[in-house]
């Protein structure tokens, strides 16, 4: 990846002071702050969650509270720090009590989320759960069904994988699921290999049939 440089660094700074002022939708009058994500502009590992709680909205950080701890143990678990991936929502704005996102209010933030990738041009983005996962894909089949499962896609004009796996909220109170999300993660390492061009060979599992949950 080439380094990133004055005029992306300009520009990543600028879309954050636009998220942080933004009011495209209702979510601006409950939120705290908004949150615009964090981690490493340059990064080739991103992140795609839901939208923020109740704890980022505080904090304008995402995945500081019990799901983030579960994140932060996952991404030591392949050698990785936050610090050397960028993580980012959906929604830049929390919805009250957590509720789920509003198509008008996924619609209004996507175009945050689309620059976001082309100024940081990951090579895989980690989708966790149905949310990010249908959005990016542009698919309406289930995070159960398509887990795991690396796809190629273009996205803001960029050539990467998606690669959806179980949120972290999702997978803190069902055992088998955060089985399943510690054994996808585990798979993390070979899909970046192969996108750097270390490994041969098509990633290991295809994409499934489209079809629901
Ligand atoms: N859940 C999310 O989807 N995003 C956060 O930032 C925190 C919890």
């Amino acid at each position: 990846m080439p380094p990133v440089t004055d005029d992306r660094r300009r520009a990543f700074d600028d879309l954050r002071r636009e998220v942080e002022g933004c009011a495209r939708c209702v979510l601006a009058e409950t939120r705290t702050r908004a949150v615009f994500g964090e981690g490493d502009p340059d990064a080739e590992l991103m992140f795609v969650g839901e939208a923020p709680g109740y704890h980022e909205d505080q904090q304008g950080r995402p995945f500081v509270g019990a799901a983030g701890k579960l994140l932060d143990e996952l991404l030591a678990s392949i050698g990785l720090g936050r610090e050397q991936v960028f993580i980012a929502n959906v929604l830049k704005s929390r919805p009250p009590n957590n509720r789920d996102p509003r198509p008008e209010e996924i619609a209004a933030c996507q175009p945050y989320l689309w620059q976001q990738i082309e100024l940081i041009e990951p090579l895989v983005i980690c989708t966790l759960g149905n949310f990010a996962t249908k959005l990016l894909s542009g698919d309406q089949a289930g995070i159960t069904r398509v887990h795991g499962r690396p796809r190629a896609a273009v996205i803001a004009g960029r050539d990467l994988y998606l690669y959806p796996i179980f949120h972290p909220a999702a997978a803190l109170y069902t055992p088998a699921m955060l089985a399943t999300l510690k054994e996808d993660m585990a798979r993390l390492p070979e899909l970046l290999a192969h996108t750097r061009g270390e490994a041969p060979g098509a990633p290991q599992r295809d994409v499934a049939p489209p079809g629901e949950d």
